[in-house]
């Protein structure tokens, strides 16, 4: 069975790197359609009494900016493998924002690392692609090898 719509989670680190390649070649093995998402997560609500709310926009403007400049590199990549992606930046709760574009846009595969930008130097599966293994709809592929 192939794929027709890809879904790949994107956050600048090297293992969501390594989840893009594979993206990429699955989706010009299956001929499918390859979407690129980044979650920006809000400003942890724990500190905000003591910031005002003009540095939490400026924090979260940033944020976007820089998730959508990731993006465009992660775009260039694919383009010169002859995949025409969509991307879109999104702002939440990580896995719960992919599993929402997934489910609305109509994809049936969600490839991710198994590390991201937010963990320890440790071998442990992040808590994003955990969740997406344990919640997700659809098959979800947590890329361990270059
Ligand atoms: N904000 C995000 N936007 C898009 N994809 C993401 C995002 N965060 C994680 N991912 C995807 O999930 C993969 C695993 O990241 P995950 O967040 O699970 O690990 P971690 O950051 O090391 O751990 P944790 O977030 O639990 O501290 C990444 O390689 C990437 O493919
Ligand atoms: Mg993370």
């Amino acid at each position: 069975m192939g794929y027709k719509k890809i879904l790949v989670g994107y956050d600048g680190s090297e293992p969501s790197e390594k989840a893009l390649s594979r993206a990429i070649a699955l989706a010009k093995e299956f001929e499918a359609e390859l979407c690129i998402v980044g979650v920006v997560r809000p400003f942890e609500f724990a500190a905000i009494d003591f910031i005002p709310p003009e540095e939490i926009e400026e924090y979260e403007k940033e944020e976007l900016t820089k998730e959508e400049k990731y993006l465009k590199k992660a775009a260039e990549k694919a383009k010169e493998a002859g995949i025409e992606p969509k991307l879109k930046v999104m702002e939440g709760e990580p896995a719960e924002e992919l599993m929402t574009y997934a489910d609305e846009n109509g994809c049936d595969l969600i490839v991710v690392g198994y590390r991201g930008v937010g963990g320890f130097k440790r071998m442990l599966l992040g808590s994003t692609a955990a969740n997406l293994v344990k919640y997700a709809n659809q098959d979800v592929l947590v890329v361990k090898q270059k």
